[in-house]
C-alpha cells in the first residue's frame, strides 16, 4: 500500500506523564511476586533510598531511543522534581531526539511492517514503530553547526557544548526538552561519544568549513569533569537505562579517581533497566555484581531489571515521584563546580 508523507507523519508520539498515575500499589504487589516484577520492585526501593540519602549524587545514564519512544516527559519530571543531579547519555538521545523535539519537531507513531524503500524515497527514517522526518533532522544537524560556529575556537567538553544547546533553546526553543530543563537547573549532561549523533554531522560541517578556527569536543575533558563530580560527592547512585557507553563511562570514574591518587568509594547504589543479558560478555549486559569485581560498584544495593524500558522506567519514576522522598532533597546544581 502506497502512502504519502503527510499520511505517514500524522500521529505524534505522546510523552507519558508519571504524575497522572500512582505505581506504588502495583510495585508493592510486584514485591510479593517473583522474576522481573520483584526485581523491578527492589530497583524502585533502591532508587527511593538514593533519594532519601541527602549525601548521594544521583546520576542518570541513558541509552537506546528513549525520547523518540515517549519517555521525554519522564526524564523532564526527574529533573524538575530534583530526582537526578547529573546525566550521561548517548548523543542520539540528547541531540537527535530531545534537542530535535525542543526545536519544535516530532516523532510519529508508525508501524514495523512499513515499506522501507518507500520511506527512504519520502525521506522518512524509522526507529522500530516510529517515524521521523529526515528533513527535520537535517535542520537539527545544521543547528548544531550554527552553535559550533558561534563558539570561540578551542576544545570543549560535551557538557560545555550542551550548555550552549540549552542557551540556544532558551532563545529559540519551541517545545519541552530535557536539555533545556537541565540547563535551567545547572545539571551537567555528558555525551562521551557526542559525534555519534546528529551533532556529529554538524560538527564535521563546522570543522571542514572553519578549519583551524573550529571547535572540538574533548572526550577526555568529559571524563575529567565527570570524575571531578564523582570525587566531590560523598555517595553516588546510578540509575542506568539500557547500558552502552554511558554505563561504562560513569562506572570508570571510580578507577580514574584511583589513578589520580584520590580515594573515591565505589558507586554505592546502582540500578540498570535493560534487555541485554550477560551471556555475550559485553558491557551492556554485564551484571552490576560483576562490576564489583572491577571495584566500580559496591555490592548490596545494586539491581538489574531485565525488561524493556518503555515499560519499566515509567513505573520506577512514578513510584519515586509518588513516594515523595525528593521533596526534602537539596538541588546540587553541579554545573557550578566548573568555571564555565
Ligand atoms: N538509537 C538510535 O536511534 C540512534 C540514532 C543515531 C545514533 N545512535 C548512536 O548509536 C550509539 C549506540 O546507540 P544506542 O544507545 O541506541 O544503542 P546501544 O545498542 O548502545 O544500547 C545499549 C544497550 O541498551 C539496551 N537497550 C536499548 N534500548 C533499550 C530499551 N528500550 N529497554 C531496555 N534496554 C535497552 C540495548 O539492548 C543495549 O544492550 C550511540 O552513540 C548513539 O548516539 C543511535
Amino acid at each position: 500500500m502506497k502512502y504519502n508523507k503527510k499520511e505517514l507523519l500524522k500521529t505524534k508520539v505522546e510523552h507519558l506523564d508519571i504524575k497522572k498515575f500512582n505505581s506504588v500499589p502495583l510495585i508493592d504487589s510486584f514485591d510479593k511476586m517473583a522474576f522481573q516484577s520483584r526485581n523491578l520492585a527492589r530497583a524502585c526501593k533502591i532508587y527511593d533510598e538514593m533519594l532519601h540519602n541527602k549525601d548521594c549524587t544521583n546520576i542518570l545514564c541513558l541509552a537506546g531511543s528513549l525520547v523518540s519512544a515517549g519517555l521525554k516527559k519522564v526524564i523532564i519530571d526527574l529533573i524538575k522534581h530534583n530526582m537526578i543531579d547529573c546525566i550521561v547519555s548517548t548523543g542520539a538521545i540528547v541531540v537527535d531526539q530531545d534537542f530535535f523535539e525542543g526545536l519544535g519537531f516530532n516523532h510519529y507513531r508508525g508501524f514495523i511492517n512499513a515499506d522501507d524503500n518507500q520511506l527512504r524515497e519520502l525521506m522518512i527514517d524509522r526507529i522500530y514503530d516510529t517515524f521521523i522526518d529526515e528533513e527535520d533532522l537535517r535542520f537539527c544537524d545544521v543547528t548544531t553547526k550554527k552553535i559550533a560556529d558561534s563558539m570561540k575556537p578551542g576544545a570543549y567538553s560535551s557538557r560545555q557544548f550542551i550548555i550552549k544547546m540549552g542557551e540556544y533553546l532558551d532563545k529559540n526553543g519551541k517545545a519541552d526538552s530535557f536539555v533545556y530543563e537541565a540547563y535551567k537547573k545547572e545539571i551537567p549532561i555528558f555525551c562521551p561519544a557526542f559525534s555519534d549523533s546528529s551533532a556529529g554531522f554538524g560538527l564535521v560541517f563546522h570543522q571542514t568549513e572553519k578549519k583551524e578556527n573550529s571547535i572540538a569536543i574533548d572526550s577526555v575533558k568529559d571524563f575529567r569533569e565527570l570524575t571531578e563530580i564523582k570525587v566531590n560527592a560523598k555517595d553516588t547512585g546510578l540509575l542506568m537505562i539500557g547500558g552502552g557507553i554511558p554505563k561504562n563511562f560513569v562506572q570508570d570514574t571510580v578507577v580514574a579517581a584511583d589513578i589520580l591518587g584520590i580515594s573515591a568509594p565505589m558507586h554505592k547504589y546502582a540500578i540498570q533497566l535493560t534487555v541485554a543479558d550477560e551471556r555475550d560478555g559485553a558491557l551492556s549486559g554485564s551484571t552490576l555484581k560483576e562490576a564489583n569485581s572491577w571495584g566500580k560498584v559496591d555490592s548490596g544495593l545494586e539491581q538489574m531489571v531485565y525488561a524493556e524500558a518503555t515499560l519499566t522506567l515509567p513505573l520506577l519514576a512514578s513510584y519515586a515521584y509518588h513516594k515523595g522522598s525528593w521533596k526534602s532533597r537539596k538541588e546540587k546544581r553541579l554545573n557550578k563546580i566548573f568555571s564555565k
